[in-house]
């Protein structure tokens, strides 16, 4: 969560500290500050809300400078406020800090700092750490960083510019994601890489405990120890433009628009239809000898792997458990060397999969992970790393990570069944062959869109709203949910079409909306028998259905998808589910891309 901007150079820092903090503000917008080195002082504004109150006050009050860092919150410490927003400063002013993460120890360092006479300002944890450099500040700011820094549990990434020093900006990282730009004459750090992308596409990947120390000529990166070290230089390869809305309304219609060609980029070079699919690094030998598998994830991650179970087990016949992330860990999972614990997460930040991931790990578990964020905390913690090619997704409601996490783990699970032997010739080149033609079936899914705008219009004043399924389309259903409640504040829930009887049919009067999901002939009777069901009770129901499965004649109305087989149908199914939850959100006027109370990337527990 929140999101991180620096800049030193010779031109001015507040521009490009707000032109890159637009960029993040999906990363969090309760409150946003800008540091500036301005006339022999640090100048800092801030202001609660979204970023556009901190632009308004800076045209009031403009602030210039070439040093300066900049952050877009989304609270875990203290409200938000003004006061408790970043930049935070030590009490003479002389050394400010923006902070992501959350420093565990920060009451003993509090108590500790007061005890020294430091009086604080804020309810936030970020703030002990401005004290504590200065604390130790005799001259060098990078000793200083590197000492304070020492005394920090928990999770962080900082930017930290003294006014002793206006030739540095230094930055550093534990378990939360930084990046430092580089660029001619001068330099950046971002939390994101699309905050920096129309600068530059040249980054180093910040490594835990790293630091790095950056003027207006280059960028000197050290270890913790304070040894210095060098890495490579990632070439960012994705486009500014594929960081932009690109002409739609919102980042999140974009990004559903978006799944064909995500979709083929995640299969391209590993799956073809003559040779054996290729999971990147991962070993087919070894992959056989896990007896047991666990996916762990969150949100719209669990519900890909969900459908992962499905297609793992029914073609790789292993047997499959998806846990919540956040609950994995409390749960004593039964772990051992001859398990392998899936992770998936969009970001590759999220704070409970990357908990879940070290518990396993501890446990001898083999970890593959995967994320579609290159460098991400969760791909460098596993024991191996498939990426999806969504590209950034910088909508909080997730499409297009979902859409590539399922082509990943039907992959997977066709690369575990050739490996294995489970399936025939026949079966394995017809389930390749519907993966390969994936995205032309997602373009004809996309095609729905005006019937489902149409649809939106009847339901979008409802306050619950229920989703039916049975089997993956279930699973379908739930994201769909998800997806619905999320972005228009609907309450909504899933239910699997036979538990109805077992007490949710109770819910069920005159007009109450009900969606159903039926995408697989083999048990596309039992679900029209509980559309049977919930119409006898008066309710309004709207089918998705496929030609095969689009009997249930009894719905107020069926939308035909394209036919899919039933365990790859979830990812041409999830697409008009996405459009309807988006065009809600639209009838309702609220905000798409920022919904309230959410934030792109949960980095704390
Ligand atoms: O980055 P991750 O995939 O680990 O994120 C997991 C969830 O926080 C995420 O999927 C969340 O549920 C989305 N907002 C759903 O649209």
């Amino acid at each position: 969560m929140c999101g991180i901007v620096g800049y030193i150079g010779n031109r001015n820092a507040t521009d490009i500290l707000i032109d890159g903090l637009t960029k993040l503000e999906y990363r969090g917008y309760d409150s946003a500050g800008v540091a500036v080195f301005s006339n022999s002082e640090i100048k800092v504004c801030k202001e609660k809300g979204r970023l556009l109150n901190l632009c308004e006050k800076l045209e009031k009050d403009p602030i210039t400078g070439n040093l300066g860092i900049g952050h877009t919150r989304w609270a875990t410490h203290g409200a938000p406020s003004e006061v408790n927003s970043h930049p935070h400063t030590s009490m003479d002013g002389k050394i400010a800090v923006v902070h992501n993460g959350i420093i565990e120890n920060f009451e003993q360092l509090r108590s500790m700092l007061k005890e020294k006479g430091c009086y604080f300002k804020s309810e936030t944890d970020t703030e002990v750490i401005p004290h504590l450099i200065n604390m130790y500040y005799e001259g060098d700011i990078f000793n200083a960083v590197k000492k304070a820094v020492a005394q920090l549990e928990g999770s962080f990434a900082l930017g930290v510019i003294s006014k002793d020093e206006p030739d540095k900006l230094i930055a550093t990282r534990k378990q939360s994601p930084l990046i430092v730009g580089l660029g001619k004459d001068e330099n950046y750090i971002a939390s994101d890489i699309p905050a920096i992308l129309s600068e530059t596409k040249d980054v180093y990947l910040l490594d835990d405990g790293e630091l790095a120390v950056l003027t207006r000529d280059g960028v000197t990166l050290y270890d913790s120890e304070g040894n210095e070290v060098t890495k490579e230089i990632y070439k960012v390869t994705f486009s500014e433009n594929a960081a932009q809305k690109e002409g739609y309304d919102h980042f999140m219609l974009k990004e559903i628009h978006e799944q064909p060609r995500a979709i083929a980029d995640t299969l391209r070079g590993r799956l073809s239809l003559d040779l054996p699919v290729k999971f990147d690094d991962l070993d087919g030998e070894l992959i056989k000898k896990f007896k047991k598998i666990y996916i762990v994830a969150c949100g719209t991650a669990y519900h890909a792997g969900l459908i992962g179970k499905t297609a793992i087990e029914r073609l790789a016949k292993v047997p499959v458990s998806v846990e919540l992330a956040s609950e994995f860990r409390y749960n004593n999972p039964l772990i051992d060397s001859e398990t392998l614990v899936i992770a998936i997460s969009q970001s590759g930040e999220t704070a409970d999969t990357l908990a879940g991931m070290r518990l396993a790990k501890e446990c001898g578990a083999y970890v593959l992970s995967i994320t579609n964020v290159v460098g991400s905390s969760v791909s460098r913690e596993s024991d191996t790393t498939f990426y999806t090619y969504a590209g950034p997704e910088i909508s909080v409601a997730s499409t297009k990570a979902y859409t590539t996490q399922l082509a990943s783990l039907y992959l997977f699970a066709m690369f575990l069944a050739e490996n294995k032997g489970t399936l025939t010739d026949a079966e394995l080149s017809d389930i390749k062959s519907e993966l390969y033609n994936m995205p032309q079936a997602i373009e004809e899914a996309l095609k729905l869109e005006d019937e489902v705008k149409e649809l939106s219009k009847k339901i979008y004043k409802e306050q619950d709203i229920y989703y039916l399924g049975r089997g993956v389309d279930y699973a379908v259903a739930m994201e769909a949910s998800l997806k619905l409640k999320e972005i228009s504040y609907i309450h909504s829930e899933t239910y699997a079409g036979g538990e109805l009887k077992h007490g949710p049919i109770a819910l069920i009067e005159d007009g109450t909306v009900v969606i159903a999901v039926s995408t697989d002939k083999s048990i596309s009777a039992k679900m029209d028998s509980n559309i049977k069901e919930v119409v006898t009770r008066g309710a309004y129901t709207i089918c998705f259905a496929n030609e095969e499965t689009k009997a249930s004649h009894e719905s107020s109305h069926v939308v035909v998808m394209p036919n899919r087989s039933s365990v790859l149908a979830p990812i041409t199914s999830i697409v008009p589910l996405q459009l309807l939850a988006y065009y809600v959100a639209i009838n309702k006027g609220y905000d798409i891309d920022k919904p309230r109370n959410l934030a792109k990337s949960v980095t704390v527990e």
